[in-house]
């Protein structure tokens, strides 16, 4: 850029010299010509006194030196008086004398033949020389040559050029300056955007982008940002999933392959206790099995991406329907199951998944209450929404632990829930089918008091 702006400054000093010299030679021949034209009869007439003073009327007004030459080249009056009676040997007047030329102009510097005392006495710049031919009546009869001063010209032309080239060297830095600005606002924050994104690239997805500046680019920035936290949570989400299935999965393995060693090794084991371990392994692996099935709903869900069907269900139906299923289970610890449901209500969604969610929630009232409890399940229309409530008295959820139990593998007491068969997955599972259905659902529970989980729908049911 600064080359180009250094070639346009050259051209443009280039086109102004040449115009002004055209100028001037233009003016200086064209008075050259008039003198000529003024001082040619006197000449040829030999009449001195009249021919001294035109040429010196002229000279004067043309602010310049002039000399009548005769066909020879020999100068017949010069204005300075210096030259009288020399032949002058310059390229422009034996170009016209020798009749190649009716004029002829040529600018000279100091130093050159002849030009140093052309000039005059107390004079060493530039001058121009300026002839025309003058003619008499039978033809050529000699020449007038005017010589002009042009260092004033030639000065402020190199003014001019020096100021040119200094306004182009000024606008080239000021653009510089302005790329190097732009570049650090423009191109910094996305070079930082593209090199943040290949450590991503990389795999390390804790990388951020620094935010600055303000417009487009911060908010480019701060969206990256936003993308670059949820793939980080999602990554460690998926993770940690990962390990606790696996975890999960490890415990009911490790348990069935001691039973089974004790059985193989002891073969003269008694036949009550062989079949009581048989029970046990029985039992783990239908844990496992309930695990397995878990997973594969969570995986499923996640791959589905909230899709469900959207059939009309008879809530009220469903809702007895588990009831009865879940009420032996009850019954063998002495709990009451009791339900209060409005028949006939109706709402679009999912059937089998409709009802995974009352199971879920029934079946840890059951498991989390004391043998004896009380439990109640109630569907009913609120306003307008559709309401499950499943309420027990058993041993509650401390508050601090309330808004986790919605978390895989999430359970308050890790011990016990074990020994209930437990694996934190189920109300999971329960907020995920209630949320792609369009619904809420919350929990109130104090320990050792029970709790309450309150399902809501829209009342049309799922949202499609
Ligand atoms: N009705 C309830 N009363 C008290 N605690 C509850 C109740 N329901 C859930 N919890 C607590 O919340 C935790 C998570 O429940 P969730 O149903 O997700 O898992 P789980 O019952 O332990 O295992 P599963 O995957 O077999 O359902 C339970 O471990 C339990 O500690
Ligand atoms: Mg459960």
């Amino acid at each position: 850029m600064g080359i180009s702006f250094a070639v346009a400054a050259t051209n443009l000093t280039g086109l102004v010299r040449d115009y002004l010299f055209e100028q001037k030679t233009r003016e200086d021949s064209l008075l050259t010509e008039k003198a000529a034209a003024a001082a040619a009869p006197f000449f040829a007439a030999n009449s001195v006194e009249d021919l001294s003073r035109v040429v010196r009327e002229n000279a004067e007004a043309m602010d310049g030196r002039l000399m009548v030459l005769d066909q020879d080249g020999k100068v017949q009056y010069d204005t300075l008086h210096e030259m009288n009676g020399r032949r002058l040997q310059l390229e422009e007047v034996l170009r016209v004398l020798g009749g190649s030329a009716e004029q002829a102009y040529g600018m000279h510097s100091p130093g050159e033949p002849d030009a140093d005392r052309m000039g005059g006495d107390d004079y060493s710049g530039q001058l121009a020389y300026s002839v025309h031919a003058m003619d008499g009546s039978d033809g050529p009869i000699g020449a007038l040559l005017f010589v002009s001063r042009i260092q004033g010209l030639m000065d402020s032309l190199g003014t001019v050029q020096w100021k040119l080239i200094s306004v182009f060297v000024l606008i080239a830095l000021a653009a510089l300056v302005l790329a190097l600005i732009l570049s650090q606002v423009v191109s910094k924050p996305i070079t930082n955007l593209s090199r943040t994104m290949r450590k991503m690239g990389k795999g390390d997805l804790s990388v951020r982008v620094p935010v600055k500046g303000s417009g487009e680019l911060r908010e480019l920035a701060e969206n990256y940002n936003t993308m670059a936290a949820q793939l980080e949570r999602l990554d460690k989400t998926r993770n940690q999933f990962v390990s606790n299935a696996s975890h999960e999965l490890k415990t009911p393995l490790a348990t069935m392959k001691i039973m089974l060693e004790t059985v193989m090794y002891q073969p003269d084991m008694p036949e009550e206790l062989r079949r009581e371990f048989m029970q046990d392994m029985n039992h783990e692996i239908d844990r496992l099995t309930g695990i397995v099935t878990d997973l594969l709903t969570l995986t499923k869900m996640d791959s589905e991406k909230g899709e469900i069907k959207r059939e009309s269900v008879d809530m009220s139906g469903l809702t007895t329907e588990v009831i009865h299923l879940l009420t032996p289970a009850a019954e063998k610890r002495g709990q009451r199951l009791e339900c209060h449901i409005e028949p006939g209500m109706q709402m679009f969604g999912d059937r089998a998944r409709l009802n995974q969610i009352l199971y879920n929630l029934t079946d840890n009232a059951i498991k989390y209450s004391p043998d004896g409890g009380q439990i109640s399940v109630s569907l009913r229309k609120e306003g307008e929404e559709l309401v499950w409530r499943v309420r027990d008295n058993g041993v509650g959820i401390p508050p601090e632990d309330q808004e986790h139990i919605f978390e895989r593998f999430y359970r308050v007491d890790k011990a016990r829930s074990r020994e209930t068969g437990g694996t934190g997955l189920g109300l999971s599972i329960v907020k995920q089918l209630v949320t792609m259905h369009g619904g809420e659902i919350t929990v109130s529970s104090e320990p050792n008091r029970g709790s309450e989980f309150r399902v809501s729908f829209p009342k049309e049911g799922a949202a499609t």
